[in-house]
């Protein structure tokens, strides 16, 4: 009897934007920037679930300097592609971060409207500086205005999976950035 062949994430990919590699080399220069910026201060990066954990995790590893993480949980897109631009938080931070120096980290820049709720909700709690991080920055598509203080990639107005980001919670595991194929969204519609 044929043994079955599990399906791949990666068989579901039309195109690679962002290779495993390049993203790998990007991080370590962000995370030697963010090392010598913030050298002496006291550094919490902010994370936002889920989306951001892998680069989060790449990202702290490059970042030599005393740290401290927390998180985030704010309402996503379900399995939609467009944003609803009602954000709610699902998970607030675990400490305070007042007079503490804030970093948030964050997959990707889309229309801002996430960034920018979640940058205020932050900036409320009086921390001594807040900056924002970003892996990917689609500008085509910003709705709100924010300044973005280390940044990855610009990419075109595309819907991109892999390297934490999803498309109905699926395709986070993907090593690179790609765009997925066309029948993917016919068949879960
Ligand atoms: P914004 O509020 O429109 O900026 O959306 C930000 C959030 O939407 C990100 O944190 C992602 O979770 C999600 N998102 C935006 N663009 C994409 C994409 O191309 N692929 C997957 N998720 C995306
Ligand atoms: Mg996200």
């Amino acid at each position: 009897m044929a043994l079955m062949t599990p399906a791949r994430p990666a068989d579901d990919i039309a195109e690679i934007l962002v290779k495993a590699d390049v993203i790998a080399a990007k991080v370590k220069e962000l995370g030697v920037r963010i090392a010598a910026d913030y050298q002496g201060k006291d550094l919490v990066l902010v994370s936002i679930l889920k989306g951001a954990l892998p680069f989060l995790a790449d990202l702290m590893r490059a970042t030599q300097i005393p740290l401290a993480l927390d998180f985030l949980e704010v309402s996503s897109y379900g399995a939609e592609t467009e944003s609803t631009g009602v954000v709610r938080i699902l998970k607030d931070i675990a400490k305070p971060i007042e007079a503490r120096d804030v970093l948030v980290v964050e997959d990707i820049l889309d229309t801002g409207q996430t960034l920018s709720y979640v940058i205020e909700h932050l900036r409320a709690q009086r921390p001594a500086s807040i900056r924002l991080c970003v892996l990917l920055d689609k500008p085509a598509r910003r709705v709100v205005p924010i300044e973005i203080d280390y940044r990855g990639f610009e990419i075109p107005d595309k819907f991109v999976v892999g390297y934490g980001l999803d498309y109905a919670e699926r395709y986070r595991n993907l090593p690179f950035v790609g765009v997925l194929k066309p029948e993917v969204y016919a068949r879960e519609s």
